[in-house]
């Protein structure tokens, strides 16, 4: 029986974790710790919240007192962090955010994990869930990153996640604590929020507004669904080696403009509007530090834990509009006057 520590499990990744684990492990002691930002939302986790070994906390990662706190109660032997600022865009209209809770509170949760543990590795584990924009930007042709790829992150978002990638291995280094990393493409499925590019293209889709394209739309994502997501960190968990990095990722690469272009011609399908949603495709001013290209190599998940991803890209993409089609009140509660305020601020009042 484990006791995890899960960071950020209100939020999309996090929760879908928590009811992953859940599902998987019910003997398992699941204490799940947000701060429920803009992006988290305990509806979320309706499903399991009743659940035996499942606790809420309600509560920072900056927090050295409620982290030790929780390390004491509960004799974590496990943390997964994900709680995080995670959106590019917000991380270029204000980056100071992105420094505490990325940087700052991974530090908290390293620093209250090595009182806690003690130098006793044995059995322990803290997996930091980190992205593949650390390593910068591909070239069309050029091969995928590997773990080996040298750190060349972009935006204030991307370098806070290299930040505390840093912070981790230094802890493996010099305190021998039991960690490990692992940088994932982009993920998409059920409770992303809505300023994430998929969810944003279906909603403002069915909303008859402008559906906004960065620069040319040719810029190129790996695209991963969220439960392999789930499944790849489990399988680290398991067996990774401590100290290693694991790069997790779909070999799913779509140019933007196609994969809005998709998603517009499933809903014509699914949700049949006047005309096609494809007319109401935009192209609007390109995002700052903008990435061409990410991909993954991911093959050390898969020779040494044995983990491919389940879902393939048509079949996961449906069940995602089909999650949001049937969901469109639960869009409209986590669309509060904050996320009117960054939108107006990114995509101008008009695009309202
Ligand atoms: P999200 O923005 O949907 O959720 C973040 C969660 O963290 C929210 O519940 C929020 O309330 C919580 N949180 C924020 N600051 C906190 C703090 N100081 N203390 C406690 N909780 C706090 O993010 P997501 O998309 O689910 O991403 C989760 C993690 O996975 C992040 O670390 C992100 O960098 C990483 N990641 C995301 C993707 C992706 O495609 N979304 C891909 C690779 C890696
Ligand atoms: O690659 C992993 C990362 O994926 C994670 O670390 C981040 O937390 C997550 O937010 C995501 O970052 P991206 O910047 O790739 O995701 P986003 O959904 O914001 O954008 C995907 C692509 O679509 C990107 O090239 C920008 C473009 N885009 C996005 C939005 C919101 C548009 O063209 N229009 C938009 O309105």
């Amino acid at each position: 029986m484990r006791r995890l520590l899960v960071t950020g499990g209100a939020g999309f990744i996090g929760s879908n974790f928590v009811r992953y684990w859940i599902s998987c492990y019910p003997d398992d002691r699941v204490v799940n710790l947000d701060a429920l930002t803009y992006a988290g939302n305990l509806e979320n986790l309706r499903e399991i919240e009743t659940a035996p070994g499942y606790r809420f906390v309600h509560g920072d990662i900056t927090d050295r007192d409620c982290v030790d706190r929780l390390f004491a109660e509960e004799a974590i032997d496990t943390v997964v962090n994900f709680a995080a600022e995670s959106h590019v865009d917000r991380s270029i209209l204000g980056p100071e955010a992105f420094i505490k809770t990325n940087i700052q509170g991974t530090f908290v949760l390293l620093e209250a994990a090595r009182a806690a543990w003690q130098g006793e590795a044995q059995d322990r584990r803290f997996l930091h869930v980190s992205t593949d924009e650390v390593y910068g930007s591909l070239a069309p042709e050029a091969a995928a990153f590997t773990e080996q790829h040298r750190y060349a992150p972009n935006s204030p978002y991307s370098a806070s996640k290299a930040a505390s990638d840093h912070l981790v291995r230094a802890y493996h280094k010099t305190y021998g604590m039991p960690v490990l990393t692992t940088n994932c493409s982009n993920n998409y499925g059920p409770y992303q929020f809505p300023e994430k590019l998929i969810p944003l293209v279906i909603l403002n889709a069915l909303e008859g507004k402008p559906v906004p394209v960065y620069g040319d739309g040719m810029n190129i994502r790996d695209w991963l669904y969220v439960d392999d997501h789930c499944s790849g960190i489990d399988a680290v968990l398991a067996d990774g080696r401590p100290g290693s990095v694991y790069n997790i990722g779909g070999n799913n690469e779509w140019h933007n403009i196609d994969i809005i272009t998709l998603i517009c011609e499933r809903l014509d399908n699914l949700q049949p509007g006047q005309g096609s949603y494809q007319d109401l495709i935009t192209y609007v001013k390109d995002r700052p530090g903008h990435d061409r290209r990410y991909a993954m190599d991911a093959r050390r998940m898969q020779t040494e834990l044995g983990w491919t991803p389940q879902h393939d890209f048509p079949e996961g993409l449906e069940e995602t509009l089909k999650w949001y089609l049937d969901n469109l009140e639960w869009c409209d509660r986590v669309r509060t006057g904050e996320y009117r305020k960054y939108y107006a601020t990114q995509y101008g009042e008009e695009a309202l």
